[in-house]
């Protein structure tokens, strides 16, 4: 029998609140200590990851009062209950199913008696038989000539997830020769946005993808206007141009001037669903259905770990639970990802959807308040462009942020130059290690300006490479982090209400129904 209880109600949190500042990293990350907890503090993961969590406040007792506390609050009962398709997104009443659509589980997951499963891969199926098809010049303008650009039009998890996916394998494929067509991406209602990407492509070779699972975002209908426009005006039909990926009861769905709808479901948050349609016909498009494939079986490798009871063996929910120690615990409100690999340059931009809009949330599933606090405000920047940038307050600001970052061992594009006795890639590899310690233990001087405190925790994912896979895991990794952390604080890490009073009032500003401030901003910008 499961039971949904808040945080504070748990005799293990208790626990866990006596320990506060229990380690000190400037002393444990020194000298042996901090050389055998970086040997011993480090968990796989899926692809040939690796999660190291040495520099992190935690010792044999945290972890102890953490492993209590998954069991206590039978996170891993939880997890497994999402996996069977149990009712957990308790705002909307709706399953979760978006590893269901990476997973080759043999059992099935029945909804209204649709077997979800054989539902995704059908849809997975269309995707690749579709990219296939334009690939192979099957399906072609009408000209008859190929299409070469993929243009998504969407918003937040309609765009983020794929985008930074995209964005992370382009020059990876291009190296490998698996860059099939390029692909680029409108978002914003800024009229500038789609303009710069329309006028970058060549129209007549240009596939375009409506992307809504609600089939009603303001912005990406406007933009779908303004592309359709645009193809009229030079002198194309936008059925020939443009695929739609959707939901099947959505009003986008009824739209018969698409070339091919692929369809997902509400049952995959839109900030989940690059694992769905949202990132299949984008992905494979662009790189091929195969490619596609192996981002989900690492997601889906990574999903299997993360069933398992030892949190030494099960980096995802380590780094949940530690990031709750942090947060409520330690008290940090924010946290920063830190990717030291420019492929990884959108990928916070889409942790900031995934993290904050799953965790951003004052009350609990069954919506009553709550007393405790819950997701930490999330931003990153690609290392080592951001130790430039924000790191003067990483290492000498008021607040302790605690860091993830993620490195790899290898390049992507097989090309470097070695200058001054290292190459480019180890010099960024170098950093990051730099970066950790001198986080961790910072540095005395007699120049107060020039002191590092020290005690600023970090975790560092390692790979050896960039990959399909490797991206999939890294994905899933994030995503069921999340999924545990809003076990933990007992909320509803899936709906998100609090998107829909800016929308409200944004209608009414466009509709004239405006008085008081309103009314006073809308004359300030000439609305
Ligand atoms: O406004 C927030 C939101 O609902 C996100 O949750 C979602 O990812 C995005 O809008 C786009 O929604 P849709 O795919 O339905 O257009």
């Amino acid at each position: 029998m499961i039971e949904w209880k808040n945080l504070d109600s748990l005799a293990s949190y208790k626990e866990l609140l006596k320990l506060k500042d229990h380690v000190d990293i400037r002393k444990a990350m020194t000298g042996e200590e901090g050389a055998n907890r970086v040997m011993n503090y480090q968990v796989p993961m899926a692809a040939g990851l690796s999660y190291n969590y040495a520099a992190k406040q935690v010792d044999e007792k945290v972890l102890t009062v953490l492993s209590d506390l998954v069991k206590e609050h039978q996170l891993i009962d939880k997890y497994i209950q999402l996996l069977n398709g149990t009712i957990i997104n308790t705002g909307e009443e709706r399953s979760v199913l978006h590893q269901l659509a990476r997973r080759q589980q043999k059992k099935k997951v029945l909804i209204n008696g649709v077997d979800k499963r054989e539902f995704y891969l059908s849809q997975q199926q269309k995707a690749a038989n579709f990219a296939n098809q334009v690939h192979s010049g099957e399906i072609t303008n009408k000209a008859g000539e190929k299409f070469h650009t993929v243009v998504q039009i969407g918003i937040g998890g309609s765009d983020l997830g794929p985008r930074a996916l995209y964005v992370a394998l382009e020059n990876w494929a291009k190296a490998n020769h698996l860059l099939k067509m390029e692909a680029k991406f409108i978002s914003n209602v800024d009229p500038d946005d789609a303009a710069a990407v329309l006028k970058s492509v060549d129209l007549a070779h240009t596939l375009f993808i409506v992307v809504s699972k609600s089939g009603t975002t303001l912005e990406t209908l406007t933009n779908e206007a303004f592309v359709k426009n645009a193809l009229k005006e030079a002198g194309l039909n936008p059925k020939n141009h443009m695929v739609a990926v959707t939901s099947e009861t959505s009003p986008l769905a009824k739209g018969d001037d698409y070339l091919i709808s692929v369809f997902m479901d509400g049952f995959i948050g839109g900030r989940y669903s690059s694992s769905s349609a949202v990132g299949g016909v984008v992905l494979s498009l662009a790189f091929g259905p195969k490619v596609y494939e192996e981002i989900l079986e690492g997601g889906a490798e990574e999903d299997a770990i993360a069933l398992n009871e030892d949190i030494t063996k099960n980096p995802d929910l380590l780094d949940a639970l530690i990031g709750v120690y942090e947060r409520n615990v330690q008290g940090y409100p924010q946290t920063a990802v830190l990717p030291y690999s420019q492929a990884l340059s959108r990928f916070p931009a889409h942790l900031q959807q995934c993290d904050m809009e799953s965790n951003g949330k004052s009350v609990n599933r069954y919506g009553e308040p709550i007393s405790y606090v819950t997701g930490p405000i999330l931003f990153g920047e690609p290392g080592t462009n951001g130790q430039h940038s924000f790191y003067q307050l990483l290492h000498q600001g008021t607040d302790i942020v605690p860091l993830q970052f993620v490195g790899f061992k290898n390049n992507q594009i097989g090309m470097d130059v070695e200058i001054e006795g290292s190459s480019s890639q180890k010099k960024l590899c170098a950093n990051v290690v730099a970066q950790i310690i001198a986080f961790a233990c910072g540095k005395d001087d007699e120049n107060p300006n020039k002191k590092f405190e020290g005690g600023r925790p970090s975790s560092i994912i390692i790979g050896n490479q960039l990959t399909p896979k490797s991206l999939g895991a890294l994905l899933a990794h994030f995503e069921n982090k999340i999924m545990f952390q809003g076990f933990i604080w007992n909320i509803n890490s899936f709906d998100q209400e609090g998107v829909q009073l800016g929308k409200v009032l944004a209608k009414k500003v466009l509709a004239h129904q405006t008085d008081g401030a309103l009314k006073a901003f809308s004359d300030l910008l000439e609305i």
